[in-house]
């Protein structure tokens, strides 16, 4: 049987607590974690609420029972209520404050709350934002370089039952386009342009006409950008996190922009047809060291998605070594602007020799972000 996570490990030791609930699992971390605690707890026919969508087809095609999980971000889920809920620590306190506050606003009645997290992605100090939404927190579990909180939720108004409480809505103006954008928390650079991807903004080159697709789009902003500054081409915004896609669509809508639309998809799992510009602040997944393994993925299968003359356009600290990867995977690579942080990488015509093989990461480490 594949490893699950050391956090699906540690709930496997406490698995005595779940058997006589209801159960609802938020966030589950893989699908092993979610074919374990479905057999590990048949009797209480879990349900998973997922936000992340590559953990969820994952889970779906690992199992026969479509019908226990769905991709979303609110508690209304399932339609037959849930007495306990297992929510895995989600990145930032932000987002666990919002999961939890939703949660508190939509229980149906008294629900047993566990949260499980590990060390490092600070579940110590998530007691605190427990004791603001629930009570009774105790810890109860503490291994595998992590812990596990238990906690009563008694359901009650909160004043933020709705997602859009949560939003933060900003404006920006790259190359003088009057934009609105709107964020959740557990979104990439909820509330404010990441300096980043303004750097992309302000140095992209976009068709007049055509189709664009932005990669990983988080608020929205890349795309909208986009769309506004070409009317005459079709947007495409995908992204992994439902918190993304959410937030992602109501900044299309405070822009009323009427040629582009967002959907979920795990790198091109859901994309189709061929693009004249694919454009990203691309996903980093990082620890203590930056992984770029994802990135170099997404950079060789861009290649299979380009119209001709169409171009992928990044934009990378400059230290990662991505002009290598792009010269794996395309003939022109080019750095159409640099600064002192940041470069904005130009990569068009795919090499025909190695399209349709899968990439190998290359053994080179990236400076931290
Ligand atoms: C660096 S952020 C950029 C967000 C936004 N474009 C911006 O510039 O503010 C990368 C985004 O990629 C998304 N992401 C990570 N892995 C992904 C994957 N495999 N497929 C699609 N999106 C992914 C993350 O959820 C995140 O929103």
């Amino acid at each position: 049987m594949n490893r699950v996570s050391k956090t699906t490990e540690l709930v496997l030791r406490n698995i005595e607590e779940f058997r006589r609930h209801s159960l609802l699992v938020v966030d589950p971390p893989d699908s092993h974690s979610v074919t374990r605690l479905r057999a590990e707890c048949a009797g209480c026919r879990p349900a998973f609420l997922h936000r992340d969508y590559g953990v969820y087809k994952e889970s779906l095609t690992a199992s026969d029972d479509a019908t226990s999980a769905t991709f979303d971000i609110g508690f209304s889920w399932p339609p037959q209520g849930y007495d306990s809920v297992l929510i895995y620590l989600p990145k930032g306190k932000e987002s666990l404050d919002m999961t939890l506050g939703l949660l508190a606003a939509s229980a149906r009645n008294d629900v047993e709350v566990y949260l499980v997290g590990t060390n490092r992605a600070g579940i110590r100090s998530s007691a605190a934002v427990l004791s603001r939404w629930l009570e009774e927190a105790t810890k109860l579990d503490s291994a595998r370089h992590g812990a596990m909180f238990k906690a009563r939720c008694f359901a009650h108004e909160t004043g933020a039952a709705s997602p859009q409480d949560w939003e933060q809505i900003w404006s920006t103006s790259p190359r003088g386009i009057q934009l609105t954008a709107v964020s959740l928390p557990g979104v990439f650079s909820h509330g404010r342009l990441d300096a980043g991807t303004a750097y992309l903004l302000e140095h992209a080159r976009l068709p007049a006409s055509g189709r664009i697709l932005d990669m990983g789009c988080g608020s929205g902003i890349v795309g909208a950008y986009a769309a506004a500054a070409c009317p005459e081409s079709e947007v495409e915004m995908v992204d992994t996190s439902a918190l993304a896609i959410a937030s992602t669509r109501r900044t299309i809508e405070a822009n009323g922009l009427k040629n582009a639309r967002c959907y979920a998809s795990h790198s091109f799992g859901n994309v189709s047809g061929k693009f004249d510009l694919i454009i990203s602040n691309p996903p980093f997944h990082s620890g203590t060291d930056t992984d770029y393994r994802p990135t170099a993925q997404f950079i060789s299968e861009s290649a299979r998605y380009l119209a001709p003359g169409g171009s992928l356009q990044l934009v990378a600290n400059r230290f990662l070594p991505y002009q290598f990867i792009l010269r794996d995977w395309f003939s022109r690579v080019e750095v159409l602007f640099e600064n002192r942080r940041y470069r904005v990488y130009r990569a068009m015509e795919p090499t025909q020799r190695l399209q349709g093989s899968r990439v190998q990461p290359r053994n080179r480490r990236g400076g931290a972000r």
